[in-house]
């Protein structure tokens, strides 16, 4: 093939952006302090903007997405206990196990089409309030929904779901890693997304393009609970400034710039319908489109494999499924390129 690649095109996930200069300047003129002794101000900047974006009272930086749901988890379920969670969420399949291994909870799982679950579902999937039974208290949602292809959950559903939660006496908690991405596809503020839950974690790495860190919001003395929880798992801090500066940059310059990944993704998820491909998903909204490769057309590993010769890289496919992920570091022209690429590749077959 003749394509002349000056870079590689990375579409194995939004964690893959370079910090940006502005953020690299950030970084390297943050002021800092001792986080563990709630010193650092760059810290204490962010956490008090997430708070505000998020519309809770307290906010705590933590190191990762998965550190925000497991602290969560911990500090508003016991060992012993059921949480609720749809059966392709992140953290029930890709955190490592943290809900049984970590936290000792029983993971009762329920289905959601397109990751938008049905109060109904919600309810069937509780356990009836028996001593033989594990006592349900949580549910766990996921917005956007990663594995359904950045499916987002309106601010509406989430009410009504909240609400079926709250009647059965659970804490609710979203895993937001991408909650910026559904606000912007939905037009709705973050506020509103999280309002009905307890608590929410966010990612400053996904879309918004931070090296570290993500954010988890609640009530204020739960969130104190929390800090005791991080500490707990090693996830205290010390001159985390250092790279909070950086978080502050994605939340001021990173929002407003998901609109593109979201058309990029619309305008790649279209040329590969054109190209033979199935689209999994009955829309896509956000950054995120998996596809499937007709059995008849090529292997699913080969079809990865031969991206990558051309400097095109999607993760590894599950079944026949390849999950393609827009960010700030692909471009409309990368999204041209990788098309020409995925055509000349399927013209061979
Ligand atoms: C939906 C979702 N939640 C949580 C996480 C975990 O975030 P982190 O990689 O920062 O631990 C991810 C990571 O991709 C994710 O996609």
């Amino acid at each position: 093939m003749e394509f002349e690649m000056y870079k590689k095109i990375d579409l194995r996930s939004d964690t893959m952006t370079r910090p940006t200069p502005k953020m690299r300047r950030a970084m390297a003129e943050a002021e800092v302090g001792d986080d563990s002794y709630r010193d650092d101000p760059t810290v204490a900047r962010l956490q008090a903007m997430a708070a505000e974006i998020s519309g809770k009272e307290a906010a705590m930086l933590v190191l990762s997405g998965t550190m925000g749901n497991l602290v969560a988890l911990l500090s508003q379920a016991r060992s012993g206990n059921a949480i609720l969670i749809e059966e392709r969420s992140h953290a029930f399949i890709s955190e490592a196990g943290h809900i049984s291994g970590v936290c000792g909870l029983t993971p009762r799982t329920f289905s959601a089409p397109n990751g938008i679950p049905e109060p109904n579902v919600i309810e069937a999937a509780a356990f009836e309030d028996r001593s033989i039974h594990p006592k349900t208290t949580m549910l766990c949602l996921e917005n956007s929904h990663n594995s359904a292809g950045g499916r987002c959950l309106s601010a509406r559903k989430t009410a009504e779901l909240c609400e079926v939660a709250r009647n059965l006496g659970l804490k609710t908690h979203i895993d937001g890693a991408r909650i910026f991405n559904t606000a912007r596809a939905l037009n709705e503020r973050v506020s509103d997304l999280v309002a009905p839950a307890d608590t929410v974690t966010f990612c400053l790495t996904k879309g918004l393009g931070a090296p570290v860190g993500a954010l988890l919001c609640g009530p204020s003395d739960l969130l104190e609970e929390a800090r005791r929880w991080r500490h707990m798992i090693g996830g205290s801090m010390r001159q985390a400034g250092s790279f909070a500066a950086a978080g502050i940059v994605a939340l001021e310059t990173g929002v407003e710039r998901l609109t593109e990944d979201h058309e990029n993704t619309k305008t790649l998820a279209s040329r590969l319908t054109e190209f033979g491909l199935q689209i999994d998903q009955d829309k896509v909204e956000t950054n995120i489109v998996y596809v499937r490769i007709p059995k008849l057309t090529m292997k699913a590993t080969d079809f990865v494999g031969a991206l990558a010769r051309e400097g095109v890289l999607i993760n590894s496919p599950r079944g026949n499924r390849v999950r393609f992920v827009l960010h700030r570091d692909v471009d409309s022209s990368d999204v041209a390129s990788a098309c020409e690429i995925v055509a000349a590749i399927l013209e061979t077959q």
